[in-house]
């Protein structure tokens, strides 16, 4: 299986005005390639970081079933109106688990919300709190540590995410991600993804984090831990 993949950060359609020219989405090719890499027709994809459905409406499209949480309203209202199945997409906080009506999944497939080491707000509330980059990966590792009960046996979590490099620092995201979710999850791979298309930004990289490639970690669900029965 090649490890480095070549794909186009273009996508088929823009985001409608209201939204900002920065709103990140990934890649619908990507989406593509890891559903058919690691999944199957009927099992069940979930994304905590659902942004604009990327992950959820490519699901729809290749009849996975699938579901994802999002905090900001306005782009669960896009999202509703782009699926078919409105139900997929919740209104929520995944630091707050205990309010969402959790399901099982066999696969998780998610680009988190990104925070350079140097930056001082939280960017799992938009930006209105006050935090730090170590307590930003606490707050992660504890956001997929209690998520990883309901992946099913033999389940894996994908996380797109790239090293950021921004006003002459480099943030170790990735790796950083990396040794934080292996503590409960076997890692098991890595591929590099070499996105091509136009520069996005002056010195930003095609990718516009200072690079023209991110990875994508594969987790796989370790065969001793637990999985939840049933849905809460
Ligand atoms: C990198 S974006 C995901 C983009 C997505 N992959 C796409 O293609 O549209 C991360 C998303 O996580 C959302 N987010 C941040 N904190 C959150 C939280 N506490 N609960 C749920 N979603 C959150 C942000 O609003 C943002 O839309």
């Amino acid at each position: 299986m090649p490890t480095i993949l070549s794909l186009p950060i273009s996508l088929s359609e823009p985001l409608p005005s209201e939204f900002s020219s920065d709103d990140v989405r990934y890649s619908e090719r990507f989406v593509e390639y890891c559903l058919k890499t690691f999944s199957k027709q009927n099992d069940i994809i979930f994304d905590p970081f659902a942004g604009f459905g990327t992950t959820l409406l490519i699901a729809e499209k290749m009849k996975r079933t699938s579901f994802g949480v999002e905090i900001d309203k306005q782009r669960v209202d896009y999202i509703t109106s782009k699926l078919n199945t409105k139900e997929s997409i919740i209104h929520g906080d995944i630091t707050n688990l205990s309010s969402i009506a959790m399901k099982n999944f066999d696969l998780l497939l998610t680009s988190p919300p990104y925070m350079n080491s140097f930056e001082q707000e939280s960017p799992f509330d938009n930006f209105q709190s006050k935090s730090n980059y170590s307590e930003y990966l606490n707050k992660l590792e504890m956001i997929f540590q209690e998520l990883e009960p309901f992946m099913n046996k033999g389940g894996n979590c994908l996380v797109e995410v790239a090293n950021l490099y921004a006003e002459g620092k480099l943030t170790t995201l990735a790796w950083d991600i990396a040794g934080r979710l292996r503590k409960f999850m076997d890692l098991q791979r890595e591929f590099i993804i070499c996105w091509e298309g136009e520069e996005l930004k002056e010195n930003r990289g095609i990718y516009g984090y200072g690079y023209d490639h991110s990875y994508l970690l594969v987790f796989h669900k370790r065969e001793e831990s637990n999985s939840k029965k049933n849905s809460l």
